[in-house]
C-alpha cells in the first residue's frame, strides 16, 4: 500500500482572503463543497478575525453554519484569541488555528502584537479548547524570509515551533509566507525542527511567489514531512506580506505526489472541475500549471 500525505487545503482561507473581490458567503460555500467532492479531507474555511483588518473573510461564522454535515472532512478556522475562539466554538467548529511568526515585525503587521504577546493569547485559547474538546492547529509564518526583517534564523523558527507544540497544538504548519525560499534553505529549517520535534507534528506551507513551492516540498518530502497545506489554483496571500502571491496549488501538488507514488485521497476530475469553478468565479486563469496543461490537453 502506498504511503499517504495529508493536503490541508486552505484555499476558502489563505486564497479568499488576499482576493481583492470578497466572495459572498454562498459562493465560499460552493467552492467547499466542490472541494468536499474532490476528495480533500482537512479544509481551512475562514478566519474568525477582525472584519475591520480582512473583510474578505468576514461571516466566516455563517458560512461555517451551512456546511455540510459529514464526519469525515475535518474543517477548521483561524481564531487568534479568544474572541475568535469563542465565534468558532459557537458554531459548532471542531478544530481551530493559531497563528504567529518567527518574526517580531511580521507578527506585530499581521496580529497587533508581538510574539511573546501572541502566546499569551493562545494560552487563552489553548485552555478553552481543551475544555471543548477543539484540536488546535498552530502556524509559524516567515520561517525562512520575513518581509520586514530578511533572513530569519532557523533557531528562531524552533524556539516559536516547539513553543506552539509544547502548548498543545496538535501538528505546527510552517509558512513560507513569501515564496522567497529555496530547497537548500528549506532543509536547514526541517533538519533544526527534525532535531527537536516529530515530523508527524509537523506541516509544510509554502507559497509559490518565486515558482520554488514544489521544489520546496520535494526537498521537504525527502526529509519526511508527510503533511502539506496548498490552494486550489493557486490562490493566496497574506493581506500583510506585501508582493507574496499564492500557496502552492492544490493541483500541482497533487501531480507531483501522485507521480511520486503517495496516495492522497483526492479525485483527479472532480479537482479539476473544481479548479475551474473557482478560477470562473474569480474571473482568472488558474495559476497551477497543471490545472493549465490538464485543460489544454483536454481541449486539444
Ligand atoms: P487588534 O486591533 O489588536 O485587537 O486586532 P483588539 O483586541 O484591540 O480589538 C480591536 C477590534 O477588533 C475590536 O472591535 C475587537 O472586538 C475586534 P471594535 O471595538 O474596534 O469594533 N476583534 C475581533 N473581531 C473579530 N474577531 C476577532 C477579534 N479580535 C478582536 N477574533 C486582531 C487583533 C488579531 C483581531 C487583528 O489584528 C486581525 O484581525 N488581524 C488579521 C490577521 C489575519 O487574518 N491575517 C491573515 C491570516 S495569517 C496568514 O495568512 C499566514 C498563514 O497563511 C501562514 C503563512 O503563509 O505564513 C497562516
Ligand atoms: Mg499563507
Amino acid at each position: 500500500m502506498s504511503e499517504f500525505v495529508k493536503i490541508v487545503e486552505v484555499g476558502p482561507r489563505d486564497g479568499l482572503q488576499n482576493e481583492k473581490q470578497a466572495l459572498t458567503v454562498e459562493q465560499r460555500l460552493n467552492f467547499i463543497n466542490d472541494l468536499i467532492n474532490a476528495g480533500l479531507k482537512s479544509i481551512e474555511v475562514g478566519s474568525c478575525v477582525s472584519a475591520k483588518w480582512v473583510p474578505q473573510m468576514a461571516q466566516s461564522d455563517e458560512l461555517f453554519k451551512l456546511l455540510p454535515q459529514t464526519t469525515d472532512v475535518q474543517f477548521s478556522l483561524l481564531t487568534p484569541n479568544i474572541k475568535g475562539f469563542e465565534t468558532a466554538q459557537a458554531v459548532g467548529c471542531k478544530e481551530v488555528a493559531v497563528f504567529t511568526a518567527a518574526s517580531e515585525s511580521f507578527t506585530r503587521k499581521n496580529i497587533n502584537c508581538s510574539i511573546d504577546e501572541s502566546f499569551e493569547k493562545f494560552s487563552d485559547v489553548m485552555s478553552a479548547a481543551k475544555a471543548h474538546n477543539i484540536r488546535v492547529r498552530g502556524y509559524v509564518s516567515c520561517v525562512v524570509d520575513c518581509p520586514y526583517e530578511g533572513a530569519i534564523a532557523p533557531e528562531q523558527v524552533v524556539k516559536v515551533v516547539k513553543r506552539l507544540y509544547d502548548m498543545g497544538c496538535y501538528e505546527v504548519s510552517l509558512g513560507e509566507t513569501i515564496g522567497t525560499a529555496t530547497p537548500d534553505r528549506v532543509q536547514k529549517v526541517w533538519q533544526a525542527c527534525l532535531a527537536e520535534l516529530d515530523s508527524k507534528v509537523l506541516a509544510g506551507h509554502f507559497h509559490n511567489t518565486y515558482g520554488m513551492a514544489i521544489a520546496n516540498i520535494y526537498q521537504s518530502l525527502q526529509q519526511g514531512i508527510r503533511v502539506f497545506d496548498s490552494s486550489l489554483a493557486g490562490l493566496g496571500g497574506c493581506p500583510y506580506a506585501k508582493g507574496a502571491s499564492g500557496n502552492v496549488s492544490t493541483e500541482d501538488l497533487f501531480y507531483l505526489l501522485s507521480h511520486m507514488g503517495f496516495e492522497t485521497g483526492i479525485d483527479l476530475e472532480q479537482l479539476m472541475q473544481a479548479s475551474q469553478n473557482i478560477s470562473n468565479v474569480l474571473n482568472r486563469k488558474s495559476l497551477s500549471n497543471y490545472a493549465n496543461a490538464y485543460w489544454q490537453t483536454k481541449c486539444a
